[in-house]
C-alpha cells in the first residue's frame, strides 16, 4: 500500500510517500530533486522494509521555511519518523539527502540503524566550492535558472548514462523546483559543517556508494572517509556518474538490500 502523508515541521508543510512493511529505511533524495528519483528501485524493497520517501523542506510537494539548513531539514526528518512510530531507521540519502542524513546522524545517534552515503561527502565545502556556488546563487537570482538546471543535470550521468529519457526526467523535476528554493538549497549546502568527526567509530554501520565517473563529487576524496566508521560497505560503479538510482538501478537496489539486510538481521549475516 502506497500512503501520501505530510507532517508540519518547524513551520513547513513536509510531504512524504510511506510504503511496504517491516524495518524502516528513509530515502533521502539530492539536489535539485524531489522523491520520484527513487521510484525505479523502491518496489523491490519494500516488500520487506517500510520505505519512507520525504520530499525535503523546498523540494517537490514540500513548502520551504525560512530557516532552511540541512540541520533544520535533519530535524523534520526526525519528526516525520516520530509521527509514524519509528524509533529507529536506516537513512540512505543522495549527495545533499547523505548531508541531511549525516546530520540526522549528529542529532539523534541512537535513532539511526545504518547510514548510506549514495555519492555523498561528509567533507563540508571547500573555498573553491563555495565561490561556484556564490556563483551560481548569482546566475539563479539573475533569472538564469533553465540554463544552470541544464548543466546540472547534464553533470548527474555518466557519459554512457546521459540518455534522453534519463536528462528529461530529472530535468522536469529539477525544473519545477522554484528558485527560492534552489537558492536556500546551496546556502544550506555552503553554511554545512564538516561532519567527518561524526562518522569517526560510528557504532552504526555505513554504505558507500561511488560512480567511477561521478562528475560532481571526486570519487577518491568519498573513498578516504570510507573507512571511518566501524562497520563499512563500499562499492564503486563502473559506468556510473552521481545518479545510480536511475543510471544503474538493478546493481544499486542489490547493494542497498544487502546492507539492510546486515543493519536489521547482522547475527544471521554473521552465522
Ligand atoms: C546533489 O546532487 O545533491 C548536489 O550535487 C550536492 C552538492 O552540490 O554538493
Amino acid at each position: 500500500m502506497t500512503q501520501h502523508k505530510n507532517i508540519i515541521a518547524n513551520g513547513c508543510d513536509v510531504y512524504y510517500v510511506i510504503r511496504g512493511k517491516g524495518p524502516a529505511l528513509m530515502l533521502l533524495h539530492g539536489f535539485p530533486l524531489d522523491h520520484n528519483i527513487w521510484q525505479g528501485i523502491v518496489d523491490e524493497i519494500c516488500d520487506h522494509y517500510t520505505v519512507i520517501l520525504p520530499d525535503l523542506p523546498g523540494a517537490g510537494k514540500s513548502t520551504l521555511p525560512d530557516d532552511l539548513s540541512i540541520e533544520t531539514m535533519a530535524a523534520a526528518m526526525g519528526d516525520i519518523l516520530k509521527q509514524e512510530g519509528i524509533d529507529k531507521a536506516v537513512l540512505c540519502g543522495h549527495s545533499m539527502g547523505g548531508y541531511v542524513a549525516l546530520a540526522f546522524a549528529e542529532l539523534y545517534p541512537d535513532r539511526i540503524a545504518g547510514l548510506g552515503m549514495i555519492h555523498s561527502t561528509a567533507h563540508s565545502d571547500s573555498d573553491e566550492k563555495k565561490e561556484q556556488r556564490e556563483k551560481v546563487i548569482k546566475i539563479i537570482s539573475d533569472g538564469g535558472k533553465e540554463p544552470f538546471i541544464n548543466q546540472m543535470i547534464t553533470a548527474l550521468y555518466s557519459d554512457d548514462t546521459a540518455t534522453d529519457a534519463n536528462l528529461s526526467y530529472t530535468r522536469d523535476i529539477a525544473m519545477s523546483t522554484n528558485e527560492a528554493a534552489l537558492l536556500a538549497f546551496y546556502k544550506s549546502m555552503i553554511n554545512r559543517p564538516d561532519r567527518t568527526s561524526t562518522l569517526q567509530g560510528a557504532a552504526y554501520p555505513c554504505l558507500w556508494i561511488v560512480g567511477d565517473d561521478d562528475k560532481v563529487l571526486n570519487k577518491n576524496v568519498v573513498l578516504q572517509q570510507s573507512w571511518l566508521a566501524n562497520v563499512n560497505y563500499v562499492y564503486v560503479l563502473k559506468n556510473c556518474g552521481h545518479i545510480s538510482m536511475i543510471e544503474t538501478p538493478k546493481t544499486s537496489v542489490t547493494y542497498i538490500k544487502d546492507f539492510l539486510v546486515y543493519c536489521y538481521d547482522k547475527e544471521t549475516v554473521r552465522d
